[in-house]
């Protein structure tokens, strides 16, 4: 099982043996604060869960969900591929010391700019979002006089029951091909017979934060047909089937604990079965976790302010970031958790609901929250905040993005510096009246 590894000594959290306390002194706060020893776990049961004597297996970090140098670099160390959707996470891996061909560049809009950077620098995958964007990529390549590995993307159409912005698999999402789309296989057919593109197989991935088996179990199913008949009626062998990120992660103490190590033997043996069933030769199978990679092992570290009552008589008490640092509650009506980190042992609680300083009526962290009596100066945690949080992170109302620190074994390790009032002016230029 993974677990925090989160310890309460003298009514103060400690996280990988080290106080949360020195943790605000040392780097002030709001401050991302990610359980190291959690997350090597996790990326451990990703590589020993997610494996096959059948096929290869490949684990795909989806870089967006939070990406820096350190996290990059450690995630490296495991052998993993990494996802990326832009020039700047392309960028940001190749600084990280990730090699190209690791690289599998994703987007339902790259940039001409954009593709041309990848086949310049060798990158190991492209997934091909479009017809259109096939025929700019057919016109670098045939400039180039380069060829490349590439995977289409399909929208199988299964549908989930997560939050409408962060599905993708129905009739009217903007990524990929659909499965049902007439034209689907008249692009299939140009790049079986396009000599720059190498098409090893399809991509599909259904949405994210989804928590049911059954979903990915449907999805594999679609696509292993899919694979299957389009295999026969061009005669022609496809080696990989890539199916996408989208595992569930624990948000708060309520949400059931997702065993993850169990979920993945579970998924493997069931794509084992189903290529099995339709008599499939595929090489390759990937998968593409983002959150359920990050997720837990992260939480966000703030300090408190006011504490007021509204007239309606909602107690709230602010902390010193929000919606900058977390904006996945207004914009997904995500659900997480709080405790008072400097009272562990105080049991006197009252239901509060917790706000942060930035100017918008929904900026709220969490809409109710039993809480140690919070006052001025403690340090209020939300664990399992590891993921989309300091990837979506803003500068608004002119708020400096907070650093990012790792902790194991009683020792931290500074990831990204706290950002400082010079960052927020750095590209600005002075208005000049005369000219
Ligand atoms: N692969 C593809 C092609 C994707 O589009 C995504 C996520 C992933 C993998 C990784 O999915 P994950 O395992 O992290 O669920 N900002 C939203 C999530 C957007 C996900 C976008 N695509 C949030 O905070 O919930």
């Amino acid at each position: 099982m993974l677990d925090l590894n989160f310890r309460n000594k003298n009514g103060v959290l400690h996280i990988g043996g080290v106080s949360v306390e020195s943790l605000a002194y040392k780097y002030k706060t709001p401050l991302y604060v990610y359980d190291q020893k959690l997350l090597k776990k996790t990326a451990e049961a990703f590589k020993e869960n997610f494996k096959s004597n059948q096929f290869n297996t490949e684990i795909v970090y989806a870089t967006k969900a939070f990406s820096n140098l350190y996290v990059l670099g450690l995630l490296n160390t495991y052998g993993f591929s990494f996802d990326c959707v832009s020039y700047g996470e392309m960028s940001v891996c190749l600084k990280a010391g990730i090699r190209a061909e690791n690289i599998h560049f994703h987007g339902n809009n790259k940039t001409y700019d954009e593709l041309s950077f990848a086949v310049d620098h060798h990158v190991g995958l492209i997934i091909i979002d479009s017809s259109d964007e096939y025929s700019l990529l057919n016109e670098i390549l045939t400039d180039k006089k380069k060829q490349v590995d590439v995977l289409l993307r399909i929208n199988p159409d299964v549908k989930t029951d997560t939050h409408q912005f962060i599905q993708t698999s129905n009739a009217d999402s903007k990524f990929g091909v659909n499965i049902r789309d007439d034209n689907t296989k008249k692009l299939i057919k140009n790049l079986i017979e396009n000599e720059n593109m190498n098409l090893l197989g399809f991509h599909a991935h259904i949405g994210s934060q989804v928590k049911d088996l059954s979903f990915f179990e449907e999805e594999a199913k679609v696509m292993i047909q899919f694979t299957k008949k389009i295999q026969e009626e061009f005669s022609y062998r496809f080696t990989s089937l890539n199916l996408g990120g989208g595992f569930g992660c624990k948000e708060n103490f309520d949400d059931d604990d997702l065993d993850l190590e169990r979920l993945l033997r579970n998924y493997i043996s069931i794509i084992e079965s189903l290529v099995d069933d339709y008599g499939l030769d595929l090489t390759d199978i990937g998968i593409e976790p983002g959150r359920s990679m990050v997720g837990m092992s992260g939480s966000t570290l703030y300090r408190v302010g006011s504490i007021k009552k509204t007239l309606q008589g909602h107690p709230i008490v602010f902390v010193d970031g929000g919606m900058s640092d977390n904006i996945r509650v207004s914009l997904y009506d995500a659900k997480y958790s709080a405790f008072i980190a400097n009272k562990m042992d105080c049991d006197k609680k009252k239901k509060y609901r917790v706000g942060g300083k930035l100017c918008e009526s929904g900026d709220f962290l969490i809409k109710e929250e039993e809480l140690a009596i919070p006052e001025r100066d403690d340090l209020l945690l939300i664990p399992f905040s590891g993921a989309y949080t300091y990837a979506m992170s803003s500068n608004y109302n002119k708020l400096v993005r907070p650093a990012v620190v790792f902790v194991e074994d009683g020792k931290d390790f500074l990831a990204v510096k706290r950002q400082d009032i010079e960052h927020l002016i750095e590209n600005d230029l002075y208005y000049k009246q005369d000219v």
